[in-house]
């Protein structure tokens, strides 16, 4: 080494300032393509001064060791591995969150989206134009042709329930490619859902027309390597959002995936109920009790795919959580039938004190299993 650039008391290391544009890239399962997305967003980002930050959820393809290794030649990549928690929009927030940069953009890493396109929305963020900027299919000049007939027509149909029901003005709030600025998402964060997909509709109904929004088109491309990790939960996060911020964030989008299997569950309990009665012969109480142990187990498990499918439990943590989840869910019954027992002693109205009951006992167990069944690692 030089003697001259050898750090010490003379010669202190030089640190270098935060860079001008962050860019954010959730992963999942894609160690085959972020090489090269890297290596596109070097060419693209040519005279800015930037930085990449990976959100990966610990993909079992080994993403983030990918990262890594590309990190330990180039400082400006950044790697954030999280352990025990998987979601596309609570990843986002956390690397937007991560970087001190004025600017941070997303972008997938499976090039689907057009990372040329970042200088451009970079320019209309620094000229004060706009808060927001989003990369559009929906617009002159973009377009979505990598898109089957089912996925054009799920995507359409989205957009048009967000823009008529949340008032949404953007042409594609379905887009997960875009530039903001981080004093202005800052200001939003908490109010965010880390679940779901739809990160940029969520900003947008969130900031309730308080952001100055801009769109430039881009084409939609097909994915570099791998496979897509929308399913069918999508939709139901969809719903979800849209309620949630419908009801002003009164309800969130856990709750109310909570309270939709505790509905099922009232079905399962018939069901149940019916088959204990009628095909085994048992007595009502013990029939009863059987629909309740049902309709619990299959609440159990319902909520362990959808409503908690980001701290999904797994292996032996399932017994543990099923048998806290029947605790539980018993205490519930009891505050369900105290509630219910007192609002009737007020008002003898059979259905206002069995609805007052059955609100109580789902709180109740949304709250506690928070707590003690799903609760944050
Ligand atoms: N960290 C993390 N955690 N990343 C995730 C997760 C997750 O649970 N799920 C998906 N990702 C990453 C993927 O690795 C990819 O980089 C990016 O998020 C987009 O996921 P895809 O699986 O490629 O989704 P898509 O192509 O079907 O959907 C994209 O296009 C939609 C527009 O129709 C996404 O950009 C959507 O946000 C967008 O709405
Ligand atoms: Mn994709």
């Amino acid at each position: 080494m030089n003697e001259a650039i050898r750090p010490g008391p003379e010669n202190p290391p030089q640190a270098t300032s935060t860079p001008h544009l962050a860019v954010i890239v959730p992963t999942f399962n894609e160690r085959d393509n972020v090489t090269t997305l890297f290596r596109r967003l070097e060419a693209a980002l040519a005279g800015v001064s930037w930085e990449v930050i990976f959100v990966d959820d610990n993909s079992p393809d080994g993403t983030w060791d990918v990262v890594r290794a590309m990190a330990r030649e180039d400082s400006r990549v950044r790697c954030i591995r999280r352990i025990g928690r998987r979601g596309l929009s609570g990843a986002c927030i956390e690397g937007i969150l991560a970087s001190s940069a004025p600017y941070a953009a997303v972008i997938d890493a499976d090039l689907q989206h057009d990372e040329r396109q970042l200088p451009k929305m970079l320019a209309l963020l620094q000229g004060g134009e706009a808060d927001l900027v989003v990369g559009s299919r929906y617009i002159a000049g973009g377009s979505a042709e990598s898109f089957d007939k089912q996925r054009a027509g799920i995507s359409a149909l989205a957009t048009e329930v967000a823009k008529r029901v949340l008032r949404v003005k953007i042409a594609d709030p379905m887009s997960g490619f875009f530039m903001i600025r981080r004093d202005r998402f800052e200001q939003l964060a908490p109010q965010l859902s880390t679940q779901g997909f739809k990160i940029l509709l969520d900003i947008v109904a969130t900031a309730r027309g308080d952001l100055r929004v801009k769109e430039i088109p881009y084409r939609f491309g097909s994915r570099l390597h791998g496979e897509s990790k929308l399913d069918s939960t999508v939709a139901l996060d969809f719903l979800g959002l849209v309620l949630a911020k419908l009801t002003g964030d009164v309800v969130s989008l856990r709750f109310l995936l909570f309270a939709m299997v505790g509905s099922t569950g009232l079905l399962v309990h018939l069901a149940a109920l019916f088959v204990a009665l009628e095909v085994f012969g048992l007595p009502f109480p013990e029939a009863q009790a059987c629909g309740a142990l049902v309709a619990m187990t299959s609440n159990f498990i319902l909520n362990n795919f959808l409503t908690y499918r980001d701290q999904r439990l797994k292996g032996f943590s399932i017994l543990r959580g099923l048998l806290l989840f029947y605790l539980v869910c018993s205490v519930g019954l009891f505050a369900n039938v105290g509630v219910a027992f007192s609002v009737y002693d007020q008002e003898p109205i059979w259905w206002l004190a069995g609805a007052a009951g059955a609100l109580m006992g789902v709180v109740w167990n949304y709250a506690m299993s928070g707590l003690f069944v799903w609760r944050k690692r």
